[in-house]
């Protein structure tokens, strides 16, 4: 065979391959199932080892006319390729699509799987919640405040003196800008008197921190302060709210006792007891027990006269007005209430302990 021969030989070889390669890729298009095979089979015919490449290898053995009309069909070719398979992908898009609309919505009525068993609350959340219903049921109102508080409102204010031992730093977490995590709920009586003018009547529920750390103390815990203020407000007020509390929170008849103690922020000051829930008798007698340690009485809170200095601090007219105010701790609270020995079982999060309740 002539040479021209054989570069006609290799055209319509070419030319057929090209032929072939057109109907292989609108078939593989079509059939194509996912976005993934449609662009491997365009990988197989345009990619460096694809069909295209291996056709366009063989173009040397073209006349020079001949390569020009076979590469401008080649370029067609390509162009068609990248419309059909743009074109494709758009479709599988469309149908996807519709598919998803079309099909049975999910049902949001259906039940979840929980798989670590129902929540429920937590001993110390039940604790501050009755303490607050039973001292919005007295009329007291929520009064909220920081955590990171300035020493002025924690301590100062409050009376005590620069170096009382509750502000050592042994005792008590210090920042740098002489802000103290809040040994107390008892700021927020520097906070509701230095912005709400008198009669005011609140309670403040809220953790507390201090360098302290065994059984029955924790580093973090939770107290809720009460405190009145108004006009010829007398201790007789406080110990008529004690009662109530203590009805209300350890069932009827539930006598309590006060016993004189010192705050810096109160005058007189007292500690107050409850008779013990735990050794009650039918006649209503204590018989002793370790809880009470046979005492009869359980501690369950510091209470007093507001001292006039801190109304004083605060802004407030100590010649025409009093107060008292309390603090107690939530979770000693909740310790006696469900028997739990250790303080640290309430704030570990153990699915084990937290079931038991
Ligand atoms: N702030 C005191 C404490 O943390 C508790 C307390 C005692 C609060 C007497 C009071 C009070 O309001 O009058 O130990």
């Amino acid at each position: 065979m002539t040479s021209s021969g054989t570069a006609e030989a290799a055209k319509e070889e070419i030319e057929l391959a090209l032929s072939a390669f057109h109907s292989t890729f609108v078939e593989a298009f079509a059939a194509a199932p996912t976005e993934q095979v449609l662009r491997d089979e365009k990988a197989k015919l345009l990619g460096k080892n694809g069909s295209l490449t291996a056709i366009l290898k063989r173009m040397g053995a073209l006349s020079a006319d001949a390569r020009k009309s076979v590469g401008e069909r080649v370029n067609a070719l390509k162009t068609e390729v990248e419309a059909a398979f743009d074109a494709r992908l758009r479709e599988m898009v469309a149908e996807k699509r519709k598919a998803e609309l079309e099909a049975r919505p999910f049902d949001l009525t259906l039940p979840g799987r929980n798989p670590i068993g129902d929540g429920h609350i937590h001993p110390i959340s039940q604790v501050r919640a009755d303490v607050i219903e039973i001292f919005r049921g007295l009329g007291f109102a929520v009064f909220d405040g920081p955590d990171v508080e300035h020493e002025a409102n924690n301590f100062t204010k409050l009376g005590f003196p620069p170096d009382h031992p509750a502000t050592d730093m042994q005792d008590s977490f210090w920042t740098k800008s002489r802000h103290v995590l809040r040994t107390h709920t008892s700021n927020i009586q520097v906070r509701a008197m230095t912005t709400v003018k008198p009669p005011m009547a609140f309670i403040a529920p809220g953790t507390v921190y201090r360098r302290d750390d065994d059984a029955t103390h924790s580093p973090m815990f939770h107290q809720l302060e009460a405190f009145l203020i108004d006009e010829n407000v007398s201790l007789a007020h406080l110990r008529g709210i004690l009662s109530e509390f203590a009805e209300r929170m350890y069932g009827p008849g539930t006598p309590i006792r006060l016993r004189p103690s010192y705050f810096p922020f109160v005058e007189p000051g007292a500690e107050v007891d409850v008779g013990c829930v735990f050794c009650k008798q039918p006649d209503g007698k204590r018989k002793g027990c370790s809880v009470c340690k046979h005492t009869g009485w359980i501690e369950i809170l510091g209470c007093g006269m507001i001292h006039p200095v801190v109304f004083e601090h605060c802004g407030i007219d100590p010649e025409k007005y009093t107060g008292f105010a309390l603090g107690m701790g939530l979770d000693r609270v909740a310790m006696l209430r469900y028997d739990i020995p250790n303080i640290k079982l309430l704030f570990d999060n153990d699915p084990r302990f937290l079931a038991q309740f």
